[in-house]
């Protein structure tokens, strides 16, 4: 095995220590929205990876569809992760945020007071939604957005990139993946506008493209990236006609805007279909920024896949569930300890805090 991973790597304007990332996992032990003790005591036990992307993160009271999970709109809320971002830097790390929009992901019982389910279309999401006060809940039939609606959430991201800068962040991720409202605009199951927000590529596209310039204009390109998952089918996305088309296009406007990095989730390691050898190779052709791969990958694999050039960067999510220590393990060839998904989004430290270093060798 080579050891390309552990090399040191320029993303944006930074200097990365190694090419491992942390991908972004909800984990839901925000009480109350907000970023805790707790939460500071797990990233900076993380922060040997080259970059840690924090679990998806609320721009707006909208947002926050999921039970306990964080924002980084209010003053409370930026308050709470300065002491994470302060953790992760003393131990000799860098974070960015993942601003998640949940959309029509979400239930009511779940979001503040005066807050609403939105999302492109008046399209209900397929499934359920756990809550707190009354466990599973069929997803709600979303309001759809107006301009003034689209204008509002648009600004909300902007502002929150700016909120995570002024909370420590080292930089911030478009949640662009799995569904949640920037996906809802990609994709054909859940948009089905006729004005210029659905429709043709070009119009489905705009909202992301449009998040993502306000998100530069705020915080510099430099610092800003995006995660997508083409053909991916969590929370009723579905694959169409035109989808290779529009994730290059998408990319040719992305690269306009100069952003940092685009960060591809291909599911197929959880039961979804494989995104296809040839899109991900195109999408790395037309980036021009970095690329981060994703999902179920190993060392080996990771090592394997760099030194082919099929991205610049890897990040790893369920290995760093139960193992803090991911990256000395993955230099020393130690054997990984294996999550506990019962755990994976209950409130408290079992699961999330208590997973043991191995022992030094
Ligand atoms: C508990 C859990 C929570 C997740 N939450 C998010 C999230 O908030 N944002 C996101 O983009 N992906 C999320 N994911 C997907 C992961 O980032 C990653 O793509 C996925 O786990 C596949 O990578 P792995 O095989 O290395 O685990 C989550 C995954 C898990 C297991």
């Amino acid at each position: 095995m080579t050891q390309t991973l552990f090399t040191p790597i320029k993303l944006g304007d930074l200097e990365l220590k190694n090419r491992i990332v942390m991908a972004p996992m909800t984990r839901s032990r925000a009480i109350g929205n907000l970023p805790n003790a707790l939460m500071q005591a797990y990233y900076a036990a993380r922060a040997d990876a080259g970059l840690i992307i924090t679990e998806g993160t609320s721009p707006s009271p909208d947002g926050l569809g999921y039970a306990r999970i964080p924002g980084v709109y209010s003053d409370a809320q930026v308050a709470g992760w300065k002491p994470v971002t302060e953790g992760v830097h003393r131990a000799g790390g860098r974070i960015f945020v993942q601003l998640m929009h949940t959309g029509r992901v979400g239930h009511p019982g779940n979001l503040p007071a005066g807050a609403r389910i939105v999302a492109p279309s008046a399209i209900a999401a397929p499934g359920e939604m756990w809550t707190d006060a009354k466990g599973q809940q069929p997803h709600p039939v979303p309001a759809a957005m107006d301009e003034a609606d689209i204008a509002r959430a648009i600004g909300e991201f902007a502002e929150s990139a700016r909120r995570a800068i002024e909370a420590g962040f080292d930089g911030v991720e478009l949640h662009g993946a799995n569904g949640y409202l920037i996906d809802q605009f990609l994709n054909t199951a859940s948009n089905a506008r006729t004005d210029r927000w659905g429709g043709t590529i070009d119009h489905r596209i705009r909202f992301a493209v449009e998040v993502a310039k306000a998100g530069a204009a705020a915080i510099g390109a430099q610092r800003l990236g995006v995660r997508i998952s083409p053909h991916g089918v969590f929370n009723g996305m579905a694959p169409d006609a035109e989808m290779d088309a529009m994730y290059l296009r998408l990319m040719d406007e992305l690269n306009a805007i100069g952003l940092a990095y685009v960060h591809v989730v291909d599911h197929s390691s959880m039961g979804a279909p494989e995104v296809s050898v040839a899109l991900k190779a195109a999408i790395r052709g037309a980036f021009r920024g970095r690329y981060i791969l994703s999902g179920g990958f190993d060392a080996a694999r990771a090592n394997a896949d760099l030194d082919a050039k099929r991205g610049d960067l890897v990040a790893f999510g369920r290995p760093f569930i139960a193992n803090p220590d991911l990256v000395r393990r993955q230099r020393t060839g130690e054997a990984l300890a294996v999550p506990d998904a019962g755990t994976f989004y209950t409130p408290g430290e079992r699961g999330y805090t208590d997973y043991p270093v191995a022992a030094a060798a």
